[in-house]
This record gives structure tokens, C-alpha cells and sequence, in this order.
């Protein structure tokens, strides 16, 4: 049987949060243990390039990310785990592909308007390039199924796009890749605004982060008086409401995204318990806070003592990161040769 193929990375940008392991680590996991699959999981050093970076910092976060890997569990008997750069196969397949994608495409993306509003002064071919070395990464192992978080959906609409082209115009047979979705495939920012990111200090918490940290950073999510109503997910306070009822002030979004909290780490049926207590005798958000802030620090220490392990033994991460670097290629070296044929370079 032909298993199917599963290819994702995270770029090389920085410590790991809460977002990323929901919406991305969380994916990777599953399908890591699905018999099915194919699993191929690298880190995305070639698009640290695309945004203005240092140097040595580069050179520490393309194996930290790694070993944050292998710290959630990312098995290299199970998955091949790689760097993304090492692969010399991925930015020649990007250019390959460049060939049947507009400029006007790439300018209209909005995760290209919103990194040039962020970088203004760092608008650069890399920059404008992401999208089709993100779809070179994902066809030049024909994988079809790539846990991103919803943030990535443009990208993967590239992607297809490209493969339906190539397979029209050469007579490939690219999959078009699709997001394989996981619960947490969109974590809201701890400051009640957006999504948490790593660009927005206040806004996440780290997988490294210890009790105390979590703690104070779970004490700023922003609530009200706690007790209200709900009214088709919305949170609005009573001290919200003058006499009569009528809402008065914007709800808080800061309860709604405590509450999708709770729900990630202690289930449906404590956020539905909690619900209704804030809609009948009302919440004590230092308890919940608490309760909350525990949770988390339960799912991510187990995370932490293996990866102090693994900074103790960097002889076993260097060999698992040049092993995994080597099958990449190899594998990556089969569909750059039959694209080169089916395009006459070969
Ligand atoms: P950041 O926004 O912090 O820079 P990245 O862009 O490096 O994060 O994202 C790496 C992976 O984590 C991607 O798959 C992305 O979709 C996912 N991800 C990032 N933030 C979140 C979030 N808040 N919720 C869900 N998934 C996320
Ligand atoms: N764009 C992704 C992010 O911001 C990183 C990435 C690069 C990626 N290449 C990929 C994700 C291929 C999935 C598949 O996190």
C-alpha cells in the first residue's frame, strides 16, 4: 500500500507557544501515529529569510526547533524529522515552480500585504517568494495532507493551485494538499485581541514556560465582573447592562477567549459547568485563572523534562537531525528528477 504523504514545518523564528502546539504540533502528533500516513516534519529555516533575522539566532532556533519537536513527542522512528535548508532540493524546486505563478498572484496574498505593512522597508524577492517555496516544500514530497493552523490557508490555496497548473502543463500528478485541521487550529491571543504570535509580546505563553510564568501571564487576560449572560458565544457582563437590560458597552472578549482556554485544556464539559455558573451565581476568575494555569502547566511539563534531556545528549540530536536530513533528500531527489524530465531538463 502507498501510504499518503504528511509534510509540515514551523520557521525558525523562535521560541515555540501555545498556538503553535495547537495548531501545528498538535496535527503533526496524530498523524505521526496514524499507520497511513507518511510523516516528514522539518523546520522552515529558508523562511526565516524571508523577514529580517540575526544571524546566530538563525543558527540556535533551526535545531532548537527541533528539539521542541522531539520535546512534544515528534518521534524520528515514526517521522523524518529535518531542516528544511539542509535539503538543497527545496529551493530548487521553488524556482521550478515560480515559472507558472503571476507576481500579481503573490502581491495580492494577504499574508504578503501584511508582513510588507509590518516590514516596509524589507519588501524583498524572498518575501514575495514564501508562498511558492512553501508549496515547493510540500509537492516535492506529493504530500497531501499538512497540519498548519488557519492562518496558513492562503498558502495552501497557492499550493493547489500550483499543483493543478504543473499537472495540466507537464502532466504530474501532484495531490492538492489540504490543512488537516486539529481543535486548537486557531489560538486567540492572551491580550483578548487577534490570535496569539509570537510578533505580539503579552500574547502567548511559551512551551517553556514554568508555573510562575504562566500564572502571571494567565492573570492578564482581561475580565469583567463575572457574572452576564451568553449570548450566541458572547460574553456580556451584568455591570455591562444598565437596569433595563439593554447592553450598554462592548463585551469582553477576554472571557470568551478564557473560557476557549479552559475548554482546550480541561474539556467541553468544565467550560459548558463554568458557563453556566458565570450565567447563574457568577465566576471568581482568580479560581478559574488558577485552575486554568495548573492545566496548562501539567500538559507542558512532561514537554520540558524531555527536552532538558535532550539539551543534555546533543550527540543524539545532531545524529537524529543529519539522519532525517539525508532520507529528505533522498526522497525530495525522486520528484525533482521527474519533474526535470517532465519540464526538459533531463
Ligand atoms: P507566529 O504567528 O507566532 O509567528 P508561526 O507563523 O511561526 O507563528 O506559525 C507556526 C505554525 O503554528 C503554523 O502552522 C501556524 O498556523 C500555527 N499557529 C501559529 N499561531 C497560531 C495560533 N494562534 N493558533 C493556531 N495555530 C497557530
Ligand atoms: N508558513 C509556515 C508558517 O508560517 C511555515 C512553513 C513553511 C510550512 N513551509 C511549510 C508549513 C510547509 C507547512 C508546510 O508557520
Amino acid at each position: 500500500m502507498n501510504k499518503k504523504r504528511v509534510l509540515s514545518g514551523i520557521r525558525a523564528t523562535g521560541r515555540l507557544h501555545l498556538g503553535n502546539y495547537f495548531g501545528a504540533i498538535k496535527g503533526m502528533l496524530t498523524l505521526q501515529d496514524d499507520p497511513e500516513f507518511e510523516t516528514l516534519y522539518m523546520v522552515a529555516d529558508l523562511h526565516t529569510l524571508t523577514t529580517p533575522y540575526q544571524v546566530e539566532e538563525l543558527r540556535q532556533n533551526r535545531r532548537e526547533i527541533i528539539i521542541d519537536y522531539l520535546a512534544a513527542g515528534l518521534d524520528p522512528e515514526k517521522s523524518i524529522l529535518f531542516q528544511q535548508s539542509a535539503n538543497p532540493h527545496h529551493a530548487e524546486f521553488a524556482f521550478y515552480l515560480s515559472s507558472v505563478v503571476t507576481i500579481a498572484k503573490m502581491q495580492h496574498l494577504p499574508t504578503f500585504k501584511d508582513k510588507v505593512k509590518q516590514y516596509p522597508q524589507y519588501v524583498t524577492m524572498a518575501l514575495l517568494n514564501y508562498p511558492v517555496l512553501m508549496a515547493a516544500d510540500i509537492l516535492i514530497y506529493k504530500a497531501s495532507d499538512v497540519p498548519v493552523g488557519i492562518d496558513q490557508e492562503p498558502h495552501l490555496e497557492v499550493a493547489r493551485e500550483i499543483a493543478r497548473r504543473m499537472n495540466q502543463d507537464y502532466g504530474t500528478d501532484f495531490p492538492e494538499p489540504q490543512i488537516f485541521k486539529t481543535i486548537g487550529e486557531y489560538v486567540s491571543s492572551l491580550t483578548g485581541e487577534g490570535k496569539m504570535s509570537k510578533s505580539v509580546e503579552g500574547s502567548y505563553i511559551n512551551l517553556t514556560d514554568d508555573l510562575e510564568t504562566i500564572r502571571k501571564k494567565i492573570a492578564k487576560i482581561p475580565t469583567d465582573s463575572g457574572k452576564g449572560i451568553i449570548d450566541k458565544g458572547v460574553y456580556i457582563s451584568r455591570s455591562a447592562m444598565p437596569n433595563n437590560g439593554v447592553v450598554a458597552i462592548a463585551p469582553s472578549n477576554g472571557v470568551k477567549n478564557l473560557m476557549e482556554f479552559i475548554e482546550l485544556f480541561k474539556g467541553k464539559e468544565r467550560r459548558k459547568e463554568l458557563d453556566n455558573q458565570y450565567q447563574d451565581v457568577g465566576l471568581r476568575y482568580s479560581e478559574v485563572k488558577n485552575e486554568l494555569a495548573e492545566a496548562i502547566y501539567q500538559e507542558l511539563q512532561p514537554i520540558q523534562e524531555k527536552r532538558q534531556e535532550l539539551e543534555n545528549n546533543p550527540q543524539k540530536v545532531d545524529s537524529i537531525i543529519s539522519v532525517g536530513n539525508e532520507k529528505a533528500t533522498v526522497l525530495a531527489s525522486e520528484v525533482v528528477k521527474e519533474v526535470r524530465e517532465k519540464m526538459g531538463l533531463l
